[in-house]
């Protein structure tokens, strides 16, 4: 018996690979080059610089503890700068913010980085040279630990890697959450556009307006498909505690990734509105106002002439500003009809006091849109926080400081960095991965692109991988104002993906696409390359990591 299961160990073992295979990383490092030779991971002795903070010495200790868990052989880990035969973690200063370099030869292997991305992201590189079985939690008995020697020097090309989950269409659990941070984490993102607050639901504890999450997190129902007259009947909702938050906060913080909350105003407001009507304006409303069960746009939106709304935002936006350590806080701006303020007697009072004209195409309700950003920017200000916007904010008068985030194509960003400030790129065109990925419609589960095209069975311009990869972020910004694109972000809106699994069929591969766009120098991407790699090496980690992508 003990030697059939000997035997069996023998056989899985010489069906696995034992060629060292080639590195497949993605996004591709600056530079990578092969050398002679390989370097055996299995048990190697691991030392960390004590000039390394605290964080990045918490990220090598799970890596040594990971690599000794899959690899069955104990791995011992040190402090000191040097481990002459095994692999040092180096802080060296000269080493550009979030880079690192790492050189592995068949006698030992060095990281070097200057900060805990740094760190983060060499190890992340050495983990996509190792096989697939690095990123689960269970021993692989037959896996090859064989690094090839090389030299990589890396650094990101953006300072801004951004990704985006709406989870007020639906709601996802804390355990989503962490598994995206983590898959994030994987591929170099980080920052995390965490979208709190919509008309069909609010998501985060605000303690001085209780009645946010108690009325405001659920709805009566939600549309069927792209019925918009149906409703499922079901209650539907859900919120995150400030506890909560603070979870992920410190779970995102530990990975290297930033979470910039987002408070969408004055418009995507009705949520707010069902749970403090006196928010509204006045008269203008036919029926009471509900948590919204259909997609689109709401006419509902704040009534910003009342001074009690803006003490509502000022109060609202304190706490979240008190609670998330992000330097930026996003406070939406899109999609904000106003045409109740045409007619609201508190906004045409606010519009006559602040003198505000029509001018220039820009009406006046749209220059009191201005008012609501500026004031809001001030007030975010005194606590040291920095606001980005939708490429809404560009109409009429920009406020002081403010970061674009353009997302109706790349003109707002454009326009923004051309006046000097700062943007973030997220076009429609090539970043929002609720789009559809492939043009049989028929195929593909409902998404909001067959909300526009009911009667197709296809589509001319599906978000297919190779779109999104194709993505330049810098086409039309003229070399002076380039430094002020500060990344790119893919969105997820989450109107038509109420499930995890749909969630993240959306997301990967595309989402790695989008890695290298914010990753690579230009001359560094190469979509063979770059979907071979996804074959050989990427697909199986997201396997591993238990995430359901899209199978190419
Ligand atoms: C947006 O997609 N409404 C920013």
């Amino acid at each position: 018996m003990r030697r059939f299961s000997i035997l069996a160990v023998l056989l899985a073992c010489a069906a696995c690979a034992t060629k060292v295979a080639e590195p497949q990383i993605v996004p591709q490092p600056a530079r990578l080059e092969l050398a002679q030779g390989t370097l055996n991971f299995k048990g190697i002795s691991v030392c960390c610089d004590t000039e390394l903070d605290s964080r990045s010495q918490a990220a090598v200790q799970e890596f040594v503890g990971r690599l000794t868990l899959v690899s069955g052989k104990h791995s011992k880990l040190a402090a000191g700068a040097s481990c002459p035969a095994g692999l040092s973690f180096v802080r060296d200063a000269s080493v550009t913010p979030e880079g690192y370099r790492i050189s592995i030869t068949p006698a030992a292997a060095e990281v070097r980085a200057s900060d805990f991305n740094g760190v983060l992201y060499a190890i992340q590189t050495l983990k996509q040279m190792l096989p697939p079985s690095v990123f689960g939690v269970e021993r692989d008995r037959c896996a090859d630990w064989r690094v090839p020697c090389c030299e990589i020097e890396d650094a990101p090309r953006f300072a801004y890697r951004g990704f985006h989950l709406d989870c007020c269409r639906h709601f996802f659990s804390l355990d989503e959450v962490r598994k995206i941070i983590d898959v994030m984490a994987a591929f170099k993102y980080n920052r995390f556009h965490w979208h709190l607050t919509e008309d069909q639901g609010w998501r985060i504890q605000i303690d001085k307006y209780p009645r946010l999450t108690e009325v405001g997190a659920w709805r009566n129902g939600t549309m069927v498909g792209g019925d918009w007259e149906s409703n499922d009947g079901i209650r539907y909702g859900g919120f995150y505690t400030k506890d909560e938050i603070r979870d992920i906060i410190a779970y995102a913080d530990a990975r290297g990734i930033i979470i910039i909350p987002e408070v969408d105003l004055p418009g995507h407001m009705q949520a707010a509105l069902a749970s403090y009507p006196e928010l509204g304006c006045a008269g203008s409303q036919p029926q009471p106002y509900e948590v919204w069960t259909r997609w689109g746009v709401s006419s509902q939106v704040l009534c910003v002439g009342k001074e009690q709304t803006m003490r509502f935002l000022e109060d609202v936006l304190g706490e979240v500003a008190d609670l998330f350590p992000s330097e930026y806080i996003h406070i939406g701006g899109d999609e904000c009809p106003r045409d109740e303020w045409k007619t609201d007697p508190d906004c045409q009072a606010k519009i006559r006091q602040l003198r505000l004209k029509d001018k220039d195409g820009v009406s006046s309700e749209s220059r009191l849109q201005n008012y609501v950003t500026a004031r809001m920017q001030k007030y975010l200000a005194t606590k040291g926080k920095k606001i980005i916007g939708w490429d809404e904010i560009l109409e009429g008068e920009l406020a002081e400081g403010a970061t674009v985030m353009s997302w109706r194509g790349t003109e707002g960003g454009i326009k923004a960095a051309g006046m000097g400030y700062d943007a973030i790129m997220t076009p429609t065109t090539y970043c929002y991965l609720d789009y559809v990925q492939d043009n049989d419609l028929v195929k593909e589960p409902f998404s909001i692109t067959h909300q526009w095209s009911p009667d197709k069975q296809w589509t001319e311009n599906p978000l297919t991988l190779e779109k999104v990869y194709g993505f330049e972020p810098l086409d039309g910004i003229p070399a002076e104002a380039q430094d002020h694109i500060l990344g790119v972000q893919c969105n997820m809106w989450t109107e038509y993906i109420a499930e995890p699994d749909y969630l993240e069929y959306m997301y990967f591969p595309r989402a790695l696409a989008i890695a290298e766009v914010q990753w690579c120098q230009p001359e560094r991407k190469d979509y063979e390359r770059f979907q071979a790699s996804l074959a050989g090496r990427q697909l199986p980690i997201l396997e591993k990591l238990g995430v359901n992508y899209r199978p190419l």
